[in-house]
């Protein structure tokens, strides 16, 4: 099977399992664990940050952040189709007591003029703005560091906080060609997972000062999210770091090739020029049929893909998929997409 629904479908690499076999077994949440400082210190220095908390999920991670920011009295501005938002089964107003602003965007930016509007608006308790980069919905679309920085600006002249879901920072970075630090620039906290293309088993860090970090691990603990022997997590995680930001355009290049080639399929599954990172959103709603009649359609030829909405696919490459696999659910999508075009004919 070609398993392109998610990169969280990734398994740590053999060198990942020897380090967890090999890893110290310290009670984090206790006296700590050595592999687990390692793991913190290493992110908070890749994302330029003064220190980092290591935990379970990037949804726990966004969590703890915004109850940090806010102590559950605040005000979540950003842009309106964020996965804290929408795909983090409402944690931010169950949970933390938030507020949400929805504010409109374009690829995933949060746009600049609703933000000035709505930070000049009453408010009700704490504020804080929320960026994400790569964006999920925007199929992976990577946040410009001008309109980063642009928002950092507007955020620090009415004194609000920023976080970044950074749940895929290691992509945008490499997309923009720079260091994770130089996107955390614009950022007071981010969290980054690396259970994703990273390739660990498990686990995502919430970077920022060490202030915010000894707050957030007090949160932490309150959802539940303190940790034991994580040492073999840690060790996995801190592998992931080391040994597998290198590869990540590879994942990049098949993303875009595949993009491509369903482009010359035809012109409106995508556009290849939206395609930054490692996903590509398939728009099938000139197809006459349903995403899900799609990937059940895809499944017969041993692709799986998911179906983001009822008009769009989301293809998640990641170290799994080779070249050869990307051929093979090019041919997938012809045979597929010549099925749909004779049954509407007949
Ligand atoms: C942008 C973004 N943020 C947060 C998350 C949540 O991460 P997790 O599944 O580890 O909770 C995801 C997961 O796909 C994501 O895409």
């Amino acid at each position: 099977m070609i398993d392109l629904r998610s990169d969280t479908v990734t398994q740590p690499t053999q060198a990942m399992l020897e380090a967890m076999r090999q890893a110290s077994l310290g009670d984090d949440s206790r006296d700590g664990d050595p592999c687990v400082r390692l793991l913190e210190a290493r992110a908070a220095q890749m994302t330029g940050k003064q220190a980092a908390v290591f935990m379970p999920s990037g949804t726990m991670t966004n969590l703890v952040a915004i109850l940090t920011h806010t102590e559950q009295q605040g005000e979540i501005l950003l842009e309106a189709d964020s996965h804290i938002l929408n795909n983090e089964s409402a944690g931010m107003a169950r949970l933390a007591g938030a507020l949400a602003r929805p504010l409109p965007g374009k690829n995933g930016a949060m746009g600049l003029s609703a933000l000035e509007h709505a930070l000049k608006r009453n408010h009700w308790g704490r504020r804080l703005i929320s960026m994400e980069t790569t964006h999920n919905s925007a199929g992976g679309q990577v946040l410009s560091l001008a309109h980063m920085q642009a928002v950092y600006a507007l955020a620090q002249q009415h004194d609000v906080a920023v976080h970044t879901d950074g749940a895929r920072l290691f992509n945008a970075a490499v997309f923009l060609n720079c260091q994770a630090s130089d996107i955390c620039a614009f950022t007071d906290s981010v969290t980054f997972c690396l259970s994703k293309g990273l390739s660990a088993p498990i686990g995502s860090v919430l970077c920022g000062s060490v202030e915010f970090c000894n707050k957030a691990r007090f949160y932490r603990r309150m959802v539940g999210g303190h940790l034991r022997q994580a040492g073999p997590l840690a060790a996995a995680g801190l592998l992931a770091l080391e040994t597998m930001v290198a590869r990540l355009h590879e994942d990049h290049r098949h993303a875009s090739h595949l993009g491509e080639q369903l482009h010359r399929l035809h012109h409106r599954f995508c556009n290849p020029v939206d395609i930054h990172t490692n996903i590509v959103m398939v728009d099938v709603s000139h197809s006459t049929v349903s995403a899900q009649h799609w990937v059940r359609e895809l499944l017969k030829h041993n692709v799986a893909a998911g179906a983001w909405s009822d008009q769009n696919l989301r293809l998640v490459t990641h170290r799994h998929i080779s070249t050869h696999d990307i051929e093979n659910t090019i041919t997938a999508f012809e045979q597929v997409w010549n099925a749909v075009k004779n049954q509407t004919l007949k």
